[in-house]
């Protein structure tokens, strides 16, 4: 059997990979790749960090894992303690995982739970948002609102209810401005009583939408509604951060922007920065309190959770992040970067919007500027930008079909949070160049 077959993607053309250098990842024949998007915005602190490393190494030269019913360690509690901080006092609980959907499953699963142990085991059901994407397990993809990637899997999925993306390039049809967090508060609202709030578990939404959307940041105040929405209804909330948080757009819980606790976060990607794979559900403490007090215990995790060297990584890579001032960097520089891209690409009339948050920017490529109509879905835009930035050394991010029936082309650009100046204007550079070949 093929290894293209026995894998279950195509690998025929791909280069392969044999070293990472801080920003830049290298192939077998010596090519240099700019990681401009971190993967899919999941490097967070670029490659082969000589600090991480070590701190792997250490880790895996005392014990590679510790089972979590077993044993704790330094660094599972030092790194529930620094996660903890970041979130806010009303947070006590860290679940850990390996992935993104795991970190999502394991929100869903406290949810109900949490419910269960107040004796409503009715409120049973998730609500969340067209246009969005929160993993590839049955849960997850449940809560997905990706067609493309559902369809095969949708008669096994659960009966999620969506409502609106809150997205002001693209809002509901004759909904805009001002009025758009209305309309979304009001639709939520809406939803929860038809479905009768004695039914709802949970409200789950990605703060700034990643893949699904093409980096979609929130309108202002849109989470402090939905909040008093869900408060109202007793309904929890859930922030899916998986792509969007652990610093990624500046502060290290991407609602802290927003001002609002949500009740569940989910993090993964950026959390060990992909020097081994790290996920993790955070939750209240009062959420926790009530399910140990009827139930003994959290009814999640995997015979991994809280994996010693995984938690050896990840608290590496926080350490540096917080070291060095890596928010505050991605916060300032962000802004910068943004403007830059803007500038940079202004001549093209086929760029329609440039946004995001710290250093999660998303490019929005559009037939028509001024009617916001999409390239047709066979041109392939998106990939045609992904490819020419590939053969000219710049990892970038392509999503395809943001604006529903499969069409819509946006870039995500997503930067280790360490990148030097330098960096930062090669990307530029090569982005420019990689759009304009494809425009040709
Ligand atoms: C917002 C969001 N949630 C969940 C996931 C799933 O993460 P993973 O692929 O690590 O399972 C992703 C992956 O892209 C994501 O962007």
């Amino acid at each position: 059997m093929s290894v293209n077959r026995a894998i279950g993607w195509d690998l025929d053309g791909l280069p392969r990979i044999v070293r990472g250098e801080g920003s830049y990842l290298i192939d077998a024949t010596g090519r240099r790749y700019l990681d401009g998007s971190g993967g899919p915005a999941a490097f967070s602190i670029g490659h082969a960090h000589p600090e991480v490393n070590a701190a792997i190494t250490a880790q895996l030269a005392q014990v590679a894992c510790g089972y979590r019913y077993l044993f704790t360690s330094e660094p599972l509690e030092q790194l529930t303690a620094l996660v903890l901080r970041h979130c806010g006092a009303d947070f006590g609980h860290v679940v850990y995982c390996a992935s993104g959907s795991e970190a999502v499953e394991g929100a869903m699963k406290v949810a109900l739970q949490y419910w269960n142990a107040r004796a409503l085991p009715s409120k049973c059901r998730f609500i969340a948002r067209q246009r969005s994407y929160h993993g590839s397990t049955l849960g997850a993809l449940s809560l997905s609102g990706f067609d493309e990637r559902r369809a095969p899997f949708a008669r096994s999925l659960l009966d999620v209810s969506f409502v609106s993306a809150a997205n002001a390039y693209r809002p509901p049809p004759g909904v805009a401005g001002d009025a758009l967090v209305p309309f979304l508060a009001d639709e939520l609202d809406q939803r929860i009583r038809s479905l009768g709030a004695g039914n709802v578990a949970a409200f789950v939404f990605e703060p700034v939408v990643g893949a699904a959307g093409g980096v979609v940041p929130a309108p202002p105040g849109y989470a402090q509604a939905m909040r008093e929405v869900c408060d109202r209804h007793d309904v929890l909330m859930i922030a899916d951060e998986v792509m969007c948080g652990s610093g990624r757009c500046g502060t290290w819980s991407a609602m802290a922007h927003e001002g609002v606790v949500p009740d569940i976060i989910a993090v993964a990607k950026g959390l060990a920065g992909g020097y081994i794979p790290l996920g993790a559900t955070i939750f209240r403490r009062a959420l926790g309190a009530t399910i140990i007090e009827a139930h003994g215990s959290i009814l999640t995790g995997h015979t991994f959770s809280g994996h010693t060297a995984a938690c050896a990584a990840g608290l590496a890579v926080q350490r540096i992040i917080e070291r060095d001032a890596l928010l505050e960097r991605v916060r300032t520089r962000g802004a910068t970067l943004q403007q830059e891209i803007r500038a940079a690409l202004a001549r093209h009339a086929a760029v329609g919007d440039v946004r995001g948050r710290g250093y999660f920017i998303g490019i929005e490529l559009v037939r028509d500027r001024a009617t916001r109509q999409p390239f047709p879905a066979g041109r392939g835009l998106s990939n045609a930008i992904n490819r020419h930035a590939f053969d000219d050394g710049l990892i970038i991010f392509p999503c395809a079909g943001n604006a529903g029936d499969g069409l819509g082309d946006t870039i995500i650009i997503a930067p280790p949070y360490n990148a030097s100046e330098a960096e930062l204007a090669e990307l530029v550079d090569k982005l420019e160049r990689a759009v304009a070949r494809a425009l040709r």
